[in-house]
């Protein structure tokens, strides 16, 4: 058996149960599992980079073998960078399908030697994404069970906040 580092990259703006769900299963498969969150990869972020790696630390404290890094450019620049020979990343519904097997070709295509390997969340997550949970969040309705309670509670602090400020 090699010993596999693999990256699990993403902008994870928040993490949610499903991403959760995913690292655990990547860690228990690879030697090393790298989450690497996109720097730049909205105009408009909810969190900031250092708020998603530091939320991203904490929830994925009690795994040894993961560690969380932010990257700039190319996914296959980075894993280079970092001695991985794989990219983790999840597929929740046949409608995920198209457009990551456009970048795992693409990524094929920059780095022959780097595999990309698909792993499914839990059913329970199969229709959780990070957009959908800031969208029911700002109209007011719970996340709770579909992101872990530090991103519920960094929501609230956001949200709580920018809703006291005054209005420009
Ligand atoms: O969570 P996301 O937004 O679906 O993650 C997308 C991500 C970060 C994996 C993808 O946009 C990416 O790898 N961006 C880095 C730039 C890059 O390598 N682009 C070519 C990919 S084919």
């Amino acid at each position: 058996m090699r010993l596999v580092t693999a990256l699990y990259p993403g902008s994870f703006d928040p993490v949610t149960n499903g991403h959760l769900d995913l690292i655990e299963r990547g860690s228990r498969l690879f030697e090393t599992l790298i989450v690497a969150v996109l720097r730049n990869s909205e105009k408009e972020p909810f969190f900031s980079v250092d708020e998603r790696l530091d939320i991203l630390r904490q929830t994925t404290a009690h795994l040894p073998n993961v560690r969380v890094s932010a990257f700039d450019g190319l996914l296959v620049d980075f894993a280079e960078q970092s001695g991985a020979q794989a990219v983790l990343r999840g597929i929740r519904a046949i409608s995920d399908y198209e457009y990551e097997f456009q970048m795992a070709l693409m990524n094929r295509r920059l780095a022959p030697r780097l595999e990309t390997v698909f792993m499914m969340p839990a059913e329970a997550y199969s229709y959780v994404s990070s957009r959908l949970v800031k969208e029911v969040f700002r109209l007011g309705r719970s996340v709770e069970g579909l992101v872990p309670p530090l991103v519920e509670e960094r929501l609230r602090a956001k949200l709580g906040a920018a809703r006291r400020a005054p209005a420009k």
